[in-house]
């Protein structure tokens, strides 16, 4: 695909693009956490986003949306939001980088890839990430990688309405090769861990539902997981985030909450110690505890935080009836998309099987799975073309 966009972009335009990847992600633990200043367990994945750019020397931006065969032009003296809602994800990068005041000149792209679109293995940070490195690279702008990553967040804030925290950004530009990243939300510290794949592999099970509730129930969280805050915050005046609270505190003033608060709050303060106790299995190679800690996150995503779905609840019920899966979880934000598995190598296939089997039977839909590959974070993409456009 990566030289199928490569001569698409040389057919279009005439000449030859900087190439970039950006990658998915998978997260292991730590779901609802990043917007909690908790901790997250992201990956990149082997599912990714190509962008083929150059700069074309106008005040206007073209993009070619290579899978939908569509194309949009914009001027970059005059950047919003668009109608056309795969831009708008280009288009938040682009403003951002004049709203810090980088002079954003005429550049042409083409991008597309293998991200599946709606499967909560984020497309869409993917596409941001990946503009935001390419035109940081065409246009020697110096930015410092997490800043990349925090302008490509605020993109999605503003122009496509999810109040994200910053996992998905971050994981797509700091991915590193057969290791996932523990994140520290609030001081954006991180530590990679090795992940021993002889023995395991990485699954995921794509519902392919997504429950048009996703986004607004999104924010919705984020307000109850505020409103516990503020609750918190009369009573110790050093709580400023679910990151402050203990399960002492909370059940200290169990009374005072709205119930769906607490259990929301709960399902944090939880989620956030069960990051900690996985990585510390992780580095004793206890993939076993691991795995449990996986379920306990979905059996709190289920009940307390309640994000999940009847077919993502299915999914991980099934998996968890065979010993040949460690952990299974829903993944992402929830309303569908997919779970991920962490299944022994030597019953792949059986998994994938039976897994199949069962949900075209109780749903009646065909499930798609993927086994993920562990990658690094956005790059230039090795490509035979040869030298880089030039500004
Ligand atoms: C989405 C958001 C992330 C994170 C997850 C839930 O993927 O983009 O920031 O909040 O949901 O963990």
């Amino acid at each position: 695909m990566l030289q199928e966009i490569t001569e698409k972009f040389e057919e279009r335009y005439q000449q030859k693009p900087v190439v970039v990847r950006s990658p998915g992600r998978v997260n292991l633990i730590g779901e609802h956490t990043d917007y909690n200043e908790g901790f997250v367990l992201p990956a990149a994945i082997n599912k990714e986003i190509y962008f083929a750019l150059a700069p074309n020397h106008t005040n206007t931006f073209r993009a070619y949306a290579f899978n939908l065969e569509q194309e949009a032009e914009f001027d970059l003296g005059n950047v919003h939001p668009s109608d056309i809602s795969w831009a708008n994800y280009l288009l938040g990068v682009v403003a951002q980088l004049q709203q810090a005041g980088y002079d954003v000149r005429g550049f042409d792209l083409v991008f597309g890839g293998n991200v599946p679109l709606g499967a909560g293995l984020s497309s869409s940070a993917a596409v941001e990430c990946g503009l935001a490195f390419a035109l940081n690279h065409v246009f020697d702008f110096n930015i410092p990688k997490f800043t990349l990553v925090k302008m490509a967040q605020l993109a999605e804030h503003e122009y496509a309405g999810v109040r994200c925290g910053i996992m998905d950004q971050f994981a797509s530009m700091f991915g590193k090769k057969d290791h996932a990243v523990k994140l520290d939300c609030r001081s954006l510290d991180y530590a990679y861990y090795k992940l021993d794949m002889a023995d395991y592999r990485i699954v995921l099970c794509d519902t392919q539902v997504k429950h048009n509730l996703a986004s607004s129930e999104y924010n919705t969280r984020r307000l109850e997981c505020e409103a516990g805050v503020a609750l918190l915050h009369q009573h110790y005046p050093a709580v400023t985030s679910l990151r402050d609270v203990t399960t002492e505190m909370l059940e200290q003033h169990t009374a005072e909450f709205d119930p769906v608060i607490y259990k929301r709050c709960k399902y944090v303060v939880n989620e956030n110690n069960r990051v900690e106790e996985a990585c510390q299995a992780l580095e004793k190679g206890d993939m076993k505890t691991f795995g449990e800690k996986m379920y306990a996150s979905h059996s709190g995503l289920q009940h307390y935080y309640e994000v999940s779905c009847p077919e993502l609840d299915f999914l991980v019920e099934q998996a968890s009836r065979l010993d040949t899966v460690l952990g299974a979880r829903m993944m992402g934000g929830g309303f569908g998309g997919c779970t991920i598995n962490l299944v022994k190598l030597d019953a792949l296939e059986t998994f994938t099987r039976q897994m199949e089997a069962a949900y075209q039977r109780q749903f009646g839909i065909t499930l798609k799975t993927y086994v993920a590959e562990i990658v690094d974070g956005s790059s230039l993409a090795e490509t035979e073309i040869m030298p880089h456009a030039q500004v």
